[in-house]
């Protein structure tokens, strides 16, 4: 099989490409009974990529180490042990594979887990839920697969509301707390820009405080004019209907990203806004070249690892197979 890739000691290897993602809207509603917020939104897939590799152990162990794009160890603030969210989604794809005698219940395989990150940690772009997807997909194909697409994906809400999404890719819409998928009609190429922030937010703080700015929320929902505009691929009219209804909640945790997207505006692209519940700002670029001088001006000001560039939309979490 293509899918199987020998490392060194020619032992098997599956190795997973996984995207970011950013909400082009985002529509946060009341609290539901189990405290999450009720959300209408509309993701998009970005080819910040982070690698997802899974080799077979000899025991039942799960491990994991992390590495930054340059093969580095890092970055600060994954947790190397099992509270990271791929450990457990390898842990959930195991059970649910012996609970339906897929592998033998009494001899549980175990498995090295590589993560290697290029998608911002505490971001607002999902990176770990980006590589618990790809936990997912790469430990079900290595212990011989035998779930449709259905189980994966309400394996994945279990792990995290946007977990779904990475796992579908390209552009989709989000209901429930965001794990409900439906895709949408997309004929565009974005080119966007982010800016990260050196010290992440904590997205249930984010919440709470949207909670204290907006004590009774609309039910949410998605304007038409983006719909139309992703439809068209209309980058100018995606760009100015771009909408994200955490973004005075961060700005009151955090002032100075006020000041940042309103800096930003002054470059005049097609659209700029917080990605989920930030700290990252999205730039969206007119075009390519719009984007590689944004990129060269925004660095010179902020420093080259604070500023990335992404296309979209892009696949959802996939095996790499290459090319021979
Ligand atoms: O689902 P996930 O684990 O990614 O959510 C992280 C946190 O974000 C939740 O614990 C909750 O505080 C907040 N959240 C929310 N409503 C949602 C999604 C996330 O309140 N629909």
């Amino acid at each position: 099989m293509d899918s199987q890739i020998s490392s060194g000691g020619g032992q098997r290897e599956i190795r997973v490409h996984v995207p970011a993602k950013v909400n082009l809207a985002l529509a946060v509603g009341p609290t539901r009974p189990d405290g999450f917020h009720e959300l209408a939104t509309i993701y998009q897939a970005v080819d910040l990529i982070d690698v997802v590799s899974v080799g077979a152990r000899g025991d039942d162990a799960i491990t994991v180490d992390v590495f930054r794009a340059d093969g580095t160890p890092g970055p600060a603030g994954v947790p190397r042990d099992t509270s990271n969210l791929a450990v457990r989604a390898a842990e959930l794809v195991r059970a649910e594979l012996a609970r339906r005698e897929l592998i033998d219940p009494d001899r549980l395989p175990g498995v090295d887990l590589r993560i290697t990150k290029s998608i911002p940690v505490a971001g607002g772009m999902a990176g770990g839920s980006a590589d618990a997807a790809a936990a997912l997909v790469a430990c079900h194909e290595l212990w011989g697969g035998g779930l449709g697409s259905e189980d994966l994906a309400g394996l994945a809400a279990r792990l995290g509301s946007d977990v779904p999404f990475l796992l579908h890719g390209r552009t989709a819409a989000g209901s429930g707390r965001g794990e409900a998928i439906t895709p949408v009609d997309d004929s565009g190429r974005y080119h966007w820009v982010f800016v990260t922030s050196e010290q992440g937010l904590s997205t249930p703080q984010v919440y709470r405080e949207y909670d204290r700015l907006v004590p009774d929320p609309p039910r949410p929902r998605i304007g038409e004019a983006l719909l139309a505009a992703l439809a068209a691929g209309d980058t100018p009219a995606v760009g100015a209907a771009l909408s994200n209804d955490l973004t005075a909640a961060a700005v009151s945790l955090r002032p100075e990203l006020g000041a940042l997207i309103t800096s930003i505006r002054a470059y005049r692209p097609a659209g700029v806004l917080l990605s989920g519940s930030g700290p990252t700002v999205a730039i969206l670029a007119d075009d390519a070249e719009s984007a590689t001088r944004l990129v060269t001006e925004l660095r010179r000001e902020r420093g080259a690892k604070n500023v990335h560039v992404g296309r979209g939309p892009a696949t959802g979490a996939r095996v790499y197979r290459p090319v021979h």
